[in-house]
Parts: C-alpha cells; structure tokens; sequence
C-alpha cells in the first residue's frame, strides 16, 4: 500500500445481504490499543481510483462491534455503498486478504458523560447498531445504567443486525429491551413488529408503556447514531420533549456520532 502498508487480516466475514456483512479483522500487533465501547477506527486499502487512472490509500471510520476485552480479533458491520470508494473494495476482499487497520482509535461516543443511575436510549439506523453492541456486550448486566432500550430502525427485517443476540440479551436481561422497527417490510411479509420511522416510536406514553424508560430529559439519556437525516428528525422530536445536545461546554443529554 502507497500510503499505509498493510498491517491485518480479514481473518471471516459473514455475510448479511450481499450489501452488508461482519467483517473480523485481526492485527499483526495484537492486542489492538485498549478503547472505550463507542469508539472508532480505521480500515484502509489501496484501490482503483478511475477519476485518476490509479491506485490510491483510501481509509474511512468504522465502530467496532466488538467488545475492548476482544482486541485479538475486531468485528465491524458494514454497509457497502454504490460506488463507495472504499467500501466497493472491502466487499470484494476475501478471508485471508490484507488490509489497513488504524493501530488508534478516537472519538467520545462512548457512555462517559452518561450517569450509571440513568436510563439510556441507544437509537440506531442501518450500520449504527455496531458501538451499541460494544457496549452491550461491555457493560450489560453490570449496573452500567438503570434500564437500557436499544431502537434500531432498517429497512428491511433481515438487515437487522445482531439480531439473535439482542434478542437472547433482551430475554434474559430485564433491564434491557430491544425495540426493533423495519420501515420497508412488505405489506404482505411476516414482519409483526414496528414499521414506523424513530420519530413516530418516541411518543412517551406508548414509549414508557412498552419499554419502561421514561423518555424525560431528568431520568434519561440519549445516544443517537447513523444516518445524519436521522439524526436531525430524531434530535428534532427530542428537543420538542426537553432534551438538549450534549457538549463538553454544555452538558446534554443527547449524543450523536454521524456516519457520514
Ligand atoms: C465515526 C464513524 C464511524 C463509522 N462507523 C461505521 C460502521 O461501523 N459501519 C459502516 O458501515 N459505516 C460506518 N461509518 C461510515 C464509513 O466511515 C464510510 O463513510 C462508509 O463506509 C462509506 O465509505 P465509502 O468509501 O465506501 O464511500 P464514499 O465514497 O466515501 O461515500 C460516498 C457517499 O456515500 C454516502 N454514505 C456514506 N456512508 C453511507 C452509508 N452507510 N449509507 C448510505 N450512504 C452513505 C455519503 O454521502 C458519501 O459521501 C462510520 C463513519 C464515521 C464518521
Ligand atoms: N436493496 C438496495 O438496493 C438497498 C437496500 C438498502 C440500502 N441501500 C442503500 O444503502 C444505503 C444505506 O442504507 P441503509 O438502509 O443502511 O441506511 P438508511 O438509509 O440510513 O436506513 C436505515 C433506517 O433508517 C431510517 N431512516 C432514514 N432516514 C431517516 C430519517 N430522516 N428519520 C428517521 N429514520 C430514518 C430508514 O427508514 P426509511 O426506510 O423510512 O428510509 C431505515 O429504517 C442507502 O443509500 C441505500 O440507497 C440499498
């Protein structure tokens, strides 16, 4: 690689659709550097730039899905865009292929300003789900926050990542509860749960009936990733229920990571 010389793996991937797969990408220098659940890094590869007629580094931010405990081995759920220039080359590596993987991670998405006596909102469109897990798999079942519902909102029912797993943690833990919606299944599918988009889901009567979480600024905090349009929508509706954006000048209790 021009730029980055390889320095992983992609030791499994396992695929979703064919636009979206866990990718399992082991270090040479193992252990990866110790983070936070919420954090992020970066994958890198030289690929095909046809505007240029060349090979060119190209890295991008993934969140791990994994747990910091994990760091021989790192899971990442990714969406390969149309004509993403990375993500195009990362869905034609195969088991074995090297790659770049950014030895740093960054970020503050993470549950730092988040009180262990709160209630926490984990809200998640697509590929958002990833830094959920982490922390899921990190803290559940430790006292890390008084309830915690995970609303994760895809398209259609068999993009709902982790799926098994939610379900198995939201059965055997009480203080977590797993709130899926699939806004495009068809009319006819199977799909019994929720359809709406995640504005239409936070209603605090029905939201509080179904979850237990009071969605009030006072008990409970928010963490919102994915797609910045629904970030906006969603920060919207929050702000019309007393919520303000988190910042390290402004302590909220609303905190978001954009995709892109
Ligand atoms: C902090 C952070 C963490 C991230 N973690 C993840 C993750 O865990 N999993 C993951 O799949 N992605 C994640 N992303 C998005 C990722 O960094 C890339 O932007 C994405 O994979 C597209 O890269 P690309 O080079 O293929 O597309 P590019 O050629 O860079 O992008 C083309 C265009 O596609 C749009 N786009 C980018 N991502 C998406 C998307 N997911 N869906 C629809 N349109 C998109 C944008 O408008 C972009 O300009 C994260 C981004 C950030 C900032
Ligand atoms: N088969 C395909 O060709 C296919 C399938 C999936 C994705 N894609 C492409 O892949 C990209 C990523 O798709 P994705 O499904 O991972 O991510 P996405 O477009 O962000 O959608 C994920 C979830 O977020 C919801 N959402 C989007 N905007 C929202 C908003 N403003 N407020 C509330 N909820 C919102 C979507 O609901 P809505 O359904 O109501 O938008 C969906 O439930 C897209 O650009 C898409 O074109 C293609």
């Amino acid at each position: 690689m021009s730029e980055q010389a390889a320095n992983a793996t992609l030791v499994e991937r396992r695929d979703v659709t064919d636009a979206l797969a866990y990718f399992f990408v082991a270090p040479d220098r193992a252990p990866f550097a110790s983070f936070e659940p919420g954090q992020f890094t970066n994958l890198g590869l030289e690929v095909f730039d046809r505007s240029v007629g060349e090979r060119r580094f190209v890295r991008r931010a993934y969140s791990p899905g994994s747990a910091p405990t994990q760091r021989e081995r790192l899971e990442f759920y990714v969406r390969r865009v149309q004509g993403g220039r990375l993500t195009e080359a990362l869905f034609e590596l195969r088991p074995g292929a090297r790659l770049w993987l950014d030895p740093a991670v960054y970020g503050r998405f993470t549950l730092e300003p988040v009180p262990a006596d709160r209630d926490v909102v984990f809200v998640a469109s697509g590929t958002g789900v990833a830094p959920y897990v982490s922390m899921l798999r990190s803290y559940a079942g430790r006292k890390r926050w008084r309830r915690a519902v995970l609303v994760e909102s895809v398209r259609e029912e068999r993009e709902l990542g982790y799926r098994a797993e939610l379900e198995a943690l939201a059965a055997r833990d009480p203080s977590f509860v797993w709130l899926p919606t699939v806004t495009r299944a068809p009319e006819a599918s199977t799909w019994a749960g929720s359809r709406v988009r995640i504005p239409a889901l936070l209603e605090p009567d029905a939201f509080a009936r179904r979850t237990g979480v009071a969605l009030d600024p006072r008990t409970t905090h928010v963490l919102l990733c994915g797609n910045p349009s629904m970030l906006a929508d969603v920060s919207a509706r929050l702000g019309e229920l007393g919520f303000a954006p988190h910042s390290r000048r402004a302590p909220g209790q609303v905190h978001t990571e954009r995709y892109w």
